[in-house]
């Protein structure tokens, strides 16, 4: 079967790509510098699988080891790009940080490729659409100014792999833009593991219930939604994961669309912040502590997507629902409090 490049293949998306690749017959190659995962993933996976993933340490904005590495691999048809800095906040501190390693690991991927055909995927991000003028937002709404160096990385990035794919035949692209993922895999052998305080909604719910944290400041109740609280479309991971599987499959077969595409990847409805703590009560059976507090500078106020291109053209539709998400990623914050990842 297909041997598929995972780059970033050890993080949160990557591990659970990586299972459903090898679920569905293919061969993945995790390539990772372990920046901002751990090595015990991999032994985690082969736990789930059956099969340890064929792994390579090395820095992507390494031009001439990812030229070698590609040089060595000539059967690899595939790349799922996920490696890549995350942290809006950070960005906003260190943007040459993340315009540094963003940009110089795809472009020297890119440029390794140049000689033969590759399919290739990218990880791109909802908050290309900043605050959307309709909802649920569609992939042909314009794309807004960045808030952050972050997301202005995964704008500039669509521009780079659009402007590439047109002018090669060799290269054929999917960009998804994720919503929000949230969850875990049920086994609870891998899942999320952010480093220091969790910026993210679902990670700070876990750690606190857990009694790592304190209580969850909810980012602002005067917003112009139904109860006050921001709106997003979370998105479990492992349907996340599979929308990547999808992908590749369409290249594979020739996506009809054209050399360079785009796809929503979420549920296509919107949960507040308030009803995410909800659920996560009431699916878990543990309160939460949580308190209101000033809006978080930067956030938009509402976002869902529009999954209906996805839905037909890549045959994709997410099946787990904020229960599944909720239980799975508390399963995982348990897990870990027993088992840390060495
Ligand atoms: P993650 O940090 O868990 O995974 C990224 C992986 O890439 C890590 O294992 C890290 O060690 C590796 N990496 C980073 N720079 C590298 C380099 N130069 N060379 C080799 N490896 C490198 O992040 P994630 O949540 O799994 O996100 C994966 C991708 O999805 C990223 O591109 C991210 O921007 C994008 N994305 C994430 C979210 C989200 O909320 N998690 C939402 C939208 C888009
Ligand atoms: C969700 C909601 C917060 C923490 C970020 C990136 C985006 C994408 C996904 C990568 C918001 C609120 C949060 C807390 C809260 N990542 N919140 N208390 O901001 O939608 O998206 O991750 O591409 O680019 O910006 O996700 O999980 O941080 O927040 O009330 O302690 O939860 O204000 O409304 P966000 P998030």
């Amino acid at each position: 079967m297909s041997k598929i490049l995972v780059t970033g293949g050890t993080g949160y998306i990557g591990s659970h790509t990586v299972v459903e690749l090898q679920r569905a017959g293919y061969t993945p190659v995790i390539v990772d510098n372990l920046v901002n995962s751990n090595v015990g993933v991999l032994a985690q996976i082969e736990k789930i699988t059956g099969v340890r993933p064929e792994f390579h340490d090395f820095d992507l904005c390494d031009e001439a080891a990812v030229k070698r590495f590609v040089a060595d691999n000539a059967d690899i048809t595939g790349v799922i790009h996920f490696a890549a800095y995350k942290a809006v906040g950070e960005s906003v501190q260190q943007p040459l940080k993340y315009y540094h390693n963003n940009f110089f690991s795809l472009i020297n991927l890119l440029n390794a490729y140049r000689e033969r055909p590759i399919d290739f995927v990218f990880s791109s991000s909802c908050t290309v659409y900043g605050q959307p003028d309709e909802l649920p937002v569609t992939e042909s709404a314009p794309v807004k100014k960045a808030e952050s160096p972050y997301g202005n990385t995964k704008q500039i990035a669509e521009e780079i792999l659009s402007e590439t794919a047109a002018a090669s035949n060799n290269y054929n692209i999917i960009s998804l833009r994720y919503f929000n993922p949230v969850g875990a895999h049920e086994s609870a052998l891998i899942g999320e593991l952010p480093l220091g305080v969790p910026q993210n909604l679902v990670p700070f719910i876990t750690q606190s219930a857990i009694g790592k944290r304190g209580p969850i400041t909810v980012f602002g109740d005067d917003y112009d939604t139904p109860d006050g609280s921001a709106v997003r479309d979370y998105i479990h991971v492992v349907d996340l994961a599979k929308a990547h599987v999808a992908a590749i499959r369409l290249l594979e077969k020739g996506n009809p669309n054209g050399s360079y595409d785009v796809f929503n990847i979420g549920t296509g409805r919107g949960n507040s912040v308030l009803e995410v703590i909800k659920a996560f009560e009431e699916t878990t059976g543990v309160k939460l502590n949580y308190q209101i507090g000033p809006r978080r500078s930067g956030d938009v106020e509402q976002v869902w997507g529009d999954v209906s291109k996805s839905t037909r053209e890549l045959g994709w539709k997410a099946e787990l629902d904020i229960a599944e998400m909720m239980r799975s990623a508390w399963n995982w914050e348990q897990y870990l409090e027993d088992h840390p990842l060495s």
